[in-house]
């Protein structure tokens, strides 16, 4: 076999023991999150048709998807997001529905990025969205349950980025400049490259008092969302659809604000994001420690009725697993798993190996993790690997003991052991975890 074939495919990974406990430790409490606040999950295709996932996904994540003709001549595409999928479901199968419609989704996705820290080709995400409201409060759930994500998985220092598409897109608007043209221009803010954007505008004939709003508007950025949208509101009073965007912006802050969850907002006028579908509210999480965004989301108004579904305002978010994972690695979060109780069952000779089958499944009965010596060691060198492969407790079961209904159970972080009978076998494993 060629030696190529013992690596994986570039921007591919193998995701170890460790790293996948991990990332679904992520995934199961994103879940329990979405069931908590009503989101249902639907589970959609890795495969989708190539127009519906490049429609409105933006120049640079189109040229990054994985596209190709399968057996039947269809050109399709590896997802590369949530978004369209859910988004054609709504539109053809759930038209019916009563809304709002709240809508989880997790798996992994494919985008050819460059690989680097954070930065993979097959990556995963957990993703909520909310259809069927253009109210503000609709925008403040989605902040709030991205906030209260990153606390439940104990990440400690994070602030979320946010701006409003409507307010460059007012002022844009406001100027005649084509929706091509705009979006040419929103990716170039994307990448920060605000001299870039501004001589662009220039070329599609933005006048110099629209330039001037620009410009004032890309410095303004802040923590104090009601003083940053107050300005950004006096630097675009010439541009009523940009005015608006702002009142709604500093709404949806407000409530988020009053909501109690004492979320950390960092208001940036010149953010943008490269998804072309965003409509309203966008934002994006960072952790203090990394500068690339954790996840991101915001308001989409337009999208099921460009798949043929009406108009249905929608609004959601998209957390990044892997770089959630890597930000809990930076802030040295210990993982809850291994916080848990692991049994490791010993039989002390090959007499007792069906003896010690038996009490294994009375331990998984009770819901604890429990391994069994399956190798045939000794009880010494049992517990050396034991203590190598951090077992909290070790249960030896010996023949003496057994006659008498009892079993060794030895503490592996005390280092103490003592008989108990197996009636109290799992009370004394829970009072010495
Ligand atoms: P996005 O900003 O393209 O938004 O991706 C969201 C998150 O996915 C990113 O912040 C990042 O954590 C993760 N991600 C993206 N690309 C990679 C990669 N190459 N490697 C590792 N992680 C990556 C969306 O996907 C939108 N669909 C979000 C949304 C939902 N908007 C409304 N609803």
């Amino acid at each position: 076999m060629s030696s190529a074939f013992r690596q994986t495919v570039r921007g591919m990974r193998d995701l170890l023991p460790d790293e996948a406990e991990k990332l679904r430790s992520i995934e199961e409490s994103a879940r329990e999150l979405g069931k908590l606040y009503g989101y249902r999950e639907v589970i959609t295709p890795v495969v989708e048709h190539y127009e519906l996932l490049a429609a409105k996904i933006g120049e640079e994540n189109r040229k990054r998807m994985y596209v190709f003709e399968d057996l039947g001549g269809r050109r399709v595409a590896l997802r590369p997001e949530f978004t369209a999928s859910v988004a054609r479901l709504v539109a053809t199968k759930m038209v019916s529905v009563p809304q709002p419609l709240r809508l989880f989704s997790v798996g992994s996705l494919y985008r050819y990025d460059e690989p680097q820290f954070g930065r993979y080709r097959e990556f995963w995400q957990a993703n909520y969205e909310l259809f069927g409201s253009s109210k503000p409060e609709a925008d403040a759930e989605i902040l709030v349950i991205t906030d209260d994500l990153l606390k439940r998985i104990d990440l400690r220092s994070y602030h979320l980025k946010i701006n409003h598409v409507g307010i460059l897109r007012g002022v844009l608007d406001g100027e005649g400049i084509a929706e091509e043209q705009q979006n040419n221009v929103m990716q170039l803010l994307d990448k920060k490259q605000w001299e870039d954007a501004l001589s662009l505008v220039r070329e599609a004939g933005g006048s110099q008092r629209c330039l001037d709003s620009l410009r004032s508007l890309f410095e303004i950025r802040g923590r104090e969302p009601v003083q940053v949208t107050h300005e950004m509101g006096e630097v675009i009073g010439g541009f009523p659809r940009a005015l608006e965007a702002v009142k709604n912006l500093s709404g949806i802050l407000s409530l988020a604000e009053e909501s109690g969850a004492g979320i950390d907002f960092y208001v940036e006028a010149g953010f943008a994001r490269g998804l072309e579908y965003y409509t309203g509210m966008i934002f994006e999480i960072f952790a203090t420690e990394m500068d690339i965004a954790l996840g991101g989301g915001g308001r989409y108004d337009k999208l099921i009725e460009l798949f043929g579904g009406g108009m249905v305002p929608a609004v959601g978010v998209a957390p990044g697993i892997d770089r959630m994972s890597l930000a809990l690695d930076k802030q040295e979060v210990v993982s809850r798993e291994s916080a848990v109780e692991r049994v490791f069952v010993i039989p002390v000779g090959e007499d007792m190996v069906s003896e010690a089958l038996k009490v294994s499944s009375l331990l998984r009965g009770e819901g604890f993790r429990t391994e069994i010596e399956a190798m045939g060691r000794s009880v010494s060198r049992a517990l050396s690997d034991a203590d190598r492969r951090g077992i909290t407790h070790a249960v030896i079961v010996g023949a003496r003991e057994m006659r008498e209904g009892k079993v060794v159970l030895r503490d592996m972080k005390e280092r103490s052991q003592e008989t108990v009978s197996l009636k109290r076998l799992f009370e004394r494993i829970k009072e010495t975890q």
